[in-house]
């Protein structure tokens, strides 16, 4: 596997790839691999030629009072993995050459779909997410860019600007990948502790609850809601961002659901930020 540590240099080794005909694939990640992120590898490593991975820690992303500075990192760990999945390159530059001193460029992304769920509890997040995308793929010059659906606003985002600034790009949807007993894995599991660990299970029952409930005729969005909000609550631990349903296609509010649906939720156990949804069709 080639290691790119310079913009300049993936930027001019991705060129080769297309000039020799080779199709792309991108998955952008901050590291701290899991199955999660390396499900998405292995559908790049079937649908395309070349696969790049890239790590990039993005601090633009990350609010005043967040996780940047201890969000887990471990280079040579993740290097050996994608090793092993037959990954082409790995893009890992620094924040210096990412944002040199005097940067000042941004994409933002507009509308309700950044103003809800994640977009209003860490403002500016998804400004930061947005442009460090943006600048993935003008440097690594994928044709196709594969996203998890764990993060589902942020694919909803990157999307939105894609199809808005005529990216000439495919975004590839990737299922959420859990632990066995359905925990969705996620880099930051690493910092809860072991009675934290058990409580976090809340959230994936919380979904799979308010899903039955769907599954049998509920389609109230207040009660579903509620639903969620109770099974979260059994957890003594668990500090409720948010729990909301909103229309799937474009994060519209709705009050019943009769039609695609994202039910998605944020808990808090300490300092650790969970997030987990399912998408339910009626
Ligand atoms: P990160 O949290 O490292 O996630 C990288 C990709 O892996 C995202 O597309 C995310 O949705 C996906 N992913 C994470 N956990 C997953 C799981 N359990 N199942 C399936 N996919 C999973 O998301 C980011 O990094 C950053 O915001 C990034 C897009 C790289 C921009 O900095």
């Amino acid at each position: 596997m080639l290691i790119l540590d310079g913009v300049k240099v993936a930027q001019q080794w991705c060129l080769e790839q297309k000039r020799a005909g080779k199709s792309i694939g991108l998955v952008p990640t901050m590291g701290y691999l899991h199955q999660g992120h390396l499900s998405l590898v292995q559908e790049a490593r079937q649908q395309c030629d070349v696969v790049v991975v890239s790590i990039f820690v993005n601090p633009i992303q990350f609010g005043v009072g967040e996780d940047f500075e201890t969000y887990p990192r471990d280079l040579s760990r993740d290097q050996a993995l994608l090793e092993e999945e037959a990954v082409d390159a790995l893009f890992a530059p620094l924040i210096s050459d990412m944002y040199p001193p005097g940067y000042n460029s941004f994409v933002e992304v507009g509308g309700e779909i950044t103003a809800k769920l994640c977009g209003a509890s860490r403002p500016g997040h998804f400004k930061g997410v947005a442009t460090v995308v943006s600048k993935l793929f003008n440097i690594c010059l994928p044709d196709k860019a594969f996203f998890g659906q764990k993060d589902a606003q942020q694919v909803m985002v990157i999307e939105k600007m894609v199809r808005e600034l005529n990216f000439p790009l495919q975004i590839v949807r990737v299922p959420i990948v859990r632990e066995e007993d359905g925990l969705a894995k996620s880099s930051r599991n690493v910092y809860l502790d072991e009675e934290q660990r058990r409580q976090a299970l809340v959230l994936n029952q919380a979904l799979r609850e308010a899903e039955m409930h769907v599954q049998q005729g509920e389609r109230n969005v207040a009660r579903l809601k509620e639903i969620m909000r109770k099974v979260i609550a059994s957890s003594p631990q668990a500090v409720i961002d948010y729990i909301d349903i909103y229309d799937a296609a474009d994060l519209g509010d709705m009050e019943q659901v009769d039609r695609k649906a994202l039910m998605a939720l944020a808990v808090k156990f300490g300092n650790t930020r969970l997030i987990d949804n399912r998408l339910v069709e009626v």
